[in-house]
C-alpha cells in the first residue's frame, strides 16, 4: 500500500517518497556520474554521498556555464515564520559548502510578506523574525563581500519591477493548479511566487546580462521554481538551476523537523539542558528492554538519532557505518548514542551562539542596497 503524503511550499506531512516526489516534481537525480562530476571541483559535502541532496535541474548545464568562465550566484531563502531549527540549518550549510567550493556570489532572501500573508503573523513579528534568522545564516560563515540579504517589504523597489513582469506571465489557472489555491485564498498569496522568482532573475538585471543562478534548497520549494522556470525565457533571463534536499527528519521519527513540535525540535538558540531534554526523549530503533537490545539489536534506519547523525553531525563515512554496525549488534544501547549526539549538537551550537552573536556586527553590511533592519 503506498503510503499518502503531501509536500507543498506550505505543508509537508506524511510518510515522504522521496523517489516519487521527484518524479512527480519532474527533477532529476543526482546520480553518480553527477557526483563524480562535482568531486572535480573540491571534496564532496557528505549531504551529496548520503543522498540527502539528491535531485536538481539543469545542474549538468550550470556546470557547463561555470566551466567555461561563466560562473554562477547562488539563491536561497527563509521564511522568517518562527526560530531557526537545526532543519533550516542543514539546506544552508550546504549553501555554504557551495559558495566555498565554486567562490560565487549569493542571495539569501527573506520573505517576510509571505509569512504575514500565509501565517496568523504580524507584519513587525515577520520582519523581526527575519532579523532573528539572519543573524543564524550569517553565523554559518558566508563570504561577507559575496553575500546579500534581501528583506522582501525593504527591497520591494528592487523586486518589484521583477515580480511584476513575472506575475503577467502567471494565471490564475496556473497558481491554481501548481499551488493548491481556491477561491478563498488571499489574493496577496497568488500573488507571492512571483516575489519568491524575482531573485532568481535579480543577477541578470544587476549585471545586465544572463547569469546562471543555482537555488540550493529543500525539494518542497520546487513548485515555486517550476514556474519561475517556464517564465523565464519568455522574460529574457536564464531558467535557475536547482538542487534539492530532503528535508530534515523531526526528533520524534516524523519526516520533517518542524515548529509546531517544539520537544522534537532544536533551535539555534536551545541551552545545553535543553537539547540534552529534547534528545533524550528522542524516537530510536531501540527495543524495549535492555537485555532485548543486546540481543537482538537496534534499527537504525528508523532512529532519528542516528538520522541526525547522518543528515549533519557525523561527518565521517567510517564512523557513521561503524555506529550502524554497532547498533544493529547490540553493542551500543540508545542512552549511550542519545548521548553522544547531545554532546555533538551542544558543541555545534555553543561555537554557532557565540558565531550568531559576532553576526550582529556585520549584518548591517550583508544588507541588499544597504537596506536599515
Ligand atoms: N518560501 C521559503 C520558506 O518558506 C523562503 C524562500 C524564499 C526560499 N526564497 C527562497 C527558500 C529560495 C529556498 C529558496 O522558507
Amino acid at each position: 500500500m503506498p503510503e499518502e503524503f503531501t509536500v507543498t511550499p506550505w505543508e509537508v506531512k506524511g510518510d515522504i517518497d522521496y523517489d516519487l516526489l521527484m518524479k512527480k516534481f519532474g527533477t532529476t537525480p543526482v546520480d553518480d556520474a553527477l557526483l563524480e562530476r562535482l568531486a572535480g571541483y573540491g571534496e564532496l559535502h557528505p549531504m551529496l554521498k548520503r543522498g540527502i541532496f539528491y535531485s536538481h535541474r539543469d545542474l549538468v548545464w550550470l556546470l557547463n556555464e561555470y566551466d567555461k568562465g561563466n560562473k554562477f550566484t547562488i539563491y536561497t531563502g527563509r521564511g522568517p515564520s518562527g526560530n531557526t531549527h537545526l532543519g533550516h540549518m542543514m539546506p544552508w550549510i550546504f549553501n555554504k559548502w557551495v559558495q566555498d567550493t565554486f567562490k560565487v556570489d549569493m542571495i539569501f532572501q527573506m520573505t517576510n510578506d509571505e509569512k504575514f500573508l500565509f501565517k496568523d503573523m504580524d507584519l513587525d513579528d515577520t520582519t523581526n523574525m527575519a532579523y532573528q534568522n539572519a543573524l543564524d545564516f550569517i553565523a554559518l560563515g558566508f563570504d561577507t563581500k559575496r553575500t546579500k540579504i534581501i528583506l522582501n517589504t525593504k527591497n520591494i523597489d528592487k523586486l518589484y519591477p521583477i515580480a511584476l513582469s513575472v506575475a503577467k506571465k502567471v494565471t490564475f489557472s496556473t497558481a491554481k493548479a501548481v499551488f493548491g489555491f481556491d477561491n478563498s485564498t488571499n489574493i496577496g498569496s497568488i500573488f507571492f511566487s512571483a516575489m519568491q522568482s524575482a531573485p532568481a532573475f535579480i543577477p541578470s538585471v544587476d549585471a545586465g546580462r544572463q547569469v546562471p543562478v543555482l537555488i540550493p534548497c529543500g525539494i518542497d520549494q520546487d513548485p515555486h521554481f517550476r514556474v519561475c522556470r517556464d517564465v523565464a525565457p519568455g522574460l529574457g533571463f536564464p531558467k535557475p538551476s536547482s538542487v534539492y534536499c530532503k528535508m530534515m527528519p523531526g526528533l520524534s521519527g516524523g519526516d520533517k523537523m518542524s515548529s509546531s513540535d517544539e520537544n522534537a525540535t532544536i533551535y539555534t538558540t536551545d541551552t545545553p539542558k535543553q537539547v540534552k531534554k529534547k534528545v533524550g526523549r528522542a524516537f530510536t530503533g531501540g527495543c524495549v528492554s535492555v537485555e532485548e537490545q543486546r540481543e537482538k539489536g537496534g534499527n537504525p534506519e528508523v532512529c532519528s538519532v542516528f538520522k541526525y547523525n547522518y543528515y549533519m553531525f557525523e561527518h565521517s563515512d567510517d564512523e557513521l557505518n561503524e555506529l550502524a554496525r554497532k547498533c544493529r549488534n547490540g553493542e551500543i544501547l540508545c542512552g549511550e548514542c542519545k548521548m553522544c549526539l547531545t554532546q555533538k549538537i551542544n558543541v555545534f551550537l555553543e561555537d554557532h551562539q557565540e558565531k550568531r552573536e559576532k553576526a550582529k556586527d556585520v549584518i548591517a553590511d550583508m544588507a541588499y542596497d544597504g537596506f536599515e533592519w
